[in-house]
């Protein structure tokens, strides 16, 4: 299976959300085992949903509280955005860990409670350059993944996203991609079993029509997180095209 999730962060008002949807559904014929998201500013997902939902393509939060209902002024719970038709939620983008204070420990309940709601968490991780650079790569992927351990093996999407090639038109190259990807996979196994074999591991970071076939060709690659380069709908048609034909 592949994946194409786009991540519009804090972007697009209603009326270019759905010019973009009339684009994209122009240039997009869904094909099986190749999976579509959209994760839009939360107040646009049933603008996305009502207009995509009948090519195939899904919806995603971009984040989501662990508490069910209650007192939490500008938050929106798992079973809310369930109810918004989302299948999925996007937790522990680095921008949120970064600017929002998100721990490890919030995101494990935030892991339990998607899974409670049958939303599917795609989890960023990543590695800062100071971290990088100390070698402390593979340190901090691995405490970012330890908030797996105890959860539930539901279905659940990985994204690794090196922070310094976020929005910065500098991808990791194909040998750090690789490194990454095979160190998260090895990783997944020994938190979650057999079940860690299974799960999608997508790459994000600078991701755009030009350098996605090669991304896409790097092992244990199952597709990815897109966000500068999905909002513009030919392009990520587009880059849908190469997952498909990958
Ligand atoms: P860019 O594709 O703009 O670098 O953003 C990546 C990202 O943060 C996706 O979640």
């Amino acid at each position: 299976m592949r994946c194409v999730v786009a991540n519009w962060k804090m972007n697009l008002h209603f009326a270019e959300a759905s010019n973009f949807c009339a684009a994209f559904a122009e240039d997009y014929t869904p094909v099986e085992d190749v999976r579509v998201a959209i994760a839009p500013p939360s107040i646009l997902l049933w603008t996305i949903h009502s207009q995509l939902r009948e090519r195939g393509v899904t919806t995603f939060a971009q984040n989501g509280h662990f508490d069910s209902k209650g007192a939490f002024t500008g938050e929106i719970s798992m079973s809310q955005i369930r109810d918004a038709a989302c299948s999925g939620v996007i937790l522990g983008h680095s921008e949120r860990r970064r600017m929002f204070d998100e721990t490890d420990e919030t995101l494990a309940k935030k892991v339990a409670a998607a899974q409670g709601c049958k939303l599917l968490p795609l989890l960023c991780i990543g590695e800062t350059m100071v971290e990088r650079e100390r070698e402390q790569t593979f340190s901090v992927i691995q405490t970012q993944l330890s908030v797996l351990k105890g959860v539930s093996s539901g279905p659940i999407w990985v994204a690794y996203e090196p922070v310094w090639a976020i929005g910065t038109g500098r991808t990791a190259d194909a040998r750090q991609i690789h490194e990454a990807h095979h160190f998260i996979r090895e990783e997944l196994r020994v938190i979650l079993g057999e079940a860690g074999s299974a799960v999608p591991i997508l790459y994000g970071g600078s991701v755009n029509m030009g350098n996605f076939a090669n991304i896409l060709s790097v092992p244990e690659v199952a597709g990815a997180l897109v966000g500068g380069a999905s909002l513009d709908p030919t392009a990520f048609a587009q880059m849908v095209k190469v997952a498909q034909s990958a």
